[in-house]
């Protein structure tokens, strides 16, 4: 068992809210999840298609649903969020602001709304997108499918302007399966001229959601998933409709991460299998019972696991958003694990942290084993080598971004001791309430 106790960080003095951990207690009891972050946005982006009223159901109260409203609302639609129901209206009569000026705060959705917006007005602004700060995240395919679309985009300083037109259709191929662009040619497309057939589609269970709000307001898409293919036959006309929001899939690893790495007992209710299959095979893997019931799925841990090889990769793959819950883990395996990360290549800068906890971890620039992926020549510290078991102890530590912030909580869980999380914000993104529902799992976390 190696051992090396947290460290003192000082930046915990940073303003904005923290998370105090006190860890080392199993989490036991049941969970539902909430509507998919990923999901949700899209979605009300769609709504701006139509100038009549649509209801999106099972939305997750999460700053980034509060962004996507002020976006719509910049524009010109009314918005209802009834937070009880967790339900939100959207009707749009008439775009009235096809700029949208500078957000509150910032996320990568502006850019989904310029498909939209175009059709509506002809032409459209939207600011450079935010995110997290886990690799370059340019949006070159958006923009060059947009291109062939018949849309002039135009960088400025601080925003995308966008002219067009006639939108029409054309054949697209991506040179990687991007999740946004393929969203944004799915949203641009349902009302071109003509057809319009993605090749080397990302086919992720979010983008169907879309895929389904948009059949169910009269675009013709065809969906072929296991080709990489979508196809969208141009309307005239997208009219209302009502969709509920699939259940959020990285919350359910989540969850069911902190059930194994705490070594509790939880049923994650709402967690369906088939957006899970991956990682359901490598939580088998390493010896964690998992158990599939109606509504959900049980997860219970135990002391020790087994190492794992980990490549992430695009839906049907082991996503990206779930490698930083699952380091956690790992170091509670006995022998050494990898992961190599293929979609963006700076995402294990969270690790300098669980390595101040206590983990045996080395971050590498070399596709450790696994073939060379496309961050092979630039040098990016895109591997992880873990060496397991350790014992994990609470230190003042610092989220980052999102998942990486799941990962510190998880970590926290997990270790002896108190730990003082900053950078709550991030979380607050993605996870609706988070410490209140972890809490009801018996966590001993506070809000301060
Ligand atoms: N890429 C390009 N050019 C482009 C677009 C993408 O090079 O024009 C590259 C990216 O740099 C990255 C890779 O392609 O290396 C994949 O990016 P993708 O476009 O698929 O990601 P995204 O749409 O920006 C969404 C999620 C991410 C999730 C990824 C992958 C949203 C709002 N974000 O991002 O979620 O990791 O797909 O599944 O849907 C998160 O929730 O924490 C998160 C980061």
């Amino acid at each position: 068992m190696f051992e090396n106790k947290g460290l003192l960080r000082y930046d915990i003095f940073m303003s904005g809210d923290k998370f105090i951990i006190r860890g080392g207690r199993p989490l036991a009891g049941e969970i539902e999840i909430r509507g998919s972050k990923n999901a949700v946005t899209k979605l009300m982006i769609a709504s701006l298609l139509t100038d009549e009223p649509c209801v999106i159901e099972n939305v997750p109260l999460t700053h980034d649903t509060d962004i996507t409203v002020e976006l719509c609302e910049k524009i010109g639609s009314r918005v209802l969020l009834d937070r009880e129901a967790h339900t939100v209206k959207i009707h749009t009569p008439e775009v009235l602001h096809p700029i949208v000026p500078e957000l509150s705060r910032k996320n990568r959705i502006p850019v989904l709304a310029l498909g939209p917006l175009l059709h509506r007005s002809g032409y459209a602004e939207v600011p450079v997108l935010g995110g997290c700060p886990i690799g370059h995240r340019p949006i070159n395919f958006h923009i060059e499918a947009f291109e062939k679309m018949g849309v002039e985009v135009r960088r400025k300083e601080q925003s995308y302007f966008a002219e067009a037109g006639e939108i029409h259709g054309a054949e697209i191929e991506f040179p990687f399966p991007s999740v946004g662009a393929t969203e944004n040619v799915i949203l641009a497309a349902t009302l071109a001229q003509g057809r319009t057939t993605i090749k080397n589609a990302a086919v992720e269970p979010e983008i169907y959601n879309l895929v389904e709000m948009l059949r169910l307001m009269g675009a013709k898409i065809l969906w072929k998933p296991e080709e990489r293919v979508v196809e969208i036959d141009g309307v005239n006309k997208l009219h209302g409709a009502s969709v509920s929001v699939i259940p959020d899939r990285n919350e359910a690893v989540s969850f069911a991460t902190a059930a194994l790495a705490t070594g509790g007992e939880v049923w994650v209710r709402g967690a369906r299998k088939e957006h899970l299959k991956s990682f359901l095979a490598k939580a088998d893997e390493m010896g964690g019972f998992v158990s599939l019931t109606d509504g959900g799925i049980i997860f219970k841990g135990k002391d020790q696991y087994r190492p794992l090889r980990i490549e992430t990769s695009p839906h049907p793959g082991f996503m990206t958003d779930w490698q930083q819950p699952i380091c956690v883990l790992l170091t509670r395996a006995d022998g050494e694990s990898i992961i190599h990360e293929t979609v963006y290549e700076d995402r294990f800068g969270y690790t300098a942290d669980l390595i101040r906890m206590g983990a045996y971890i080395e971050i590498s620039g070399e596709c450790l084993g696994f073939s060379p992926c496309r961050f092979a020549s630039q040098a990016a510290n895109h591997s992880v080598r873990i060496r397991g078991p350790v014992k994990l102890y609470g230190a003042a530590i610092a989220m980052t971004d999102i998942r990486a912030g799941m990962a510190h909580i998880i970590a926290a869980l997990a270790a002896e001791g108190e730990s003082i999380i900053t950078g709550v914000e991030h979380i607050d993104r993605g996870y609706e309430k988070i410490e209140e529902r972890l809490g009801r799992l018996g966590a001993d976390i506070k809000r301060i």
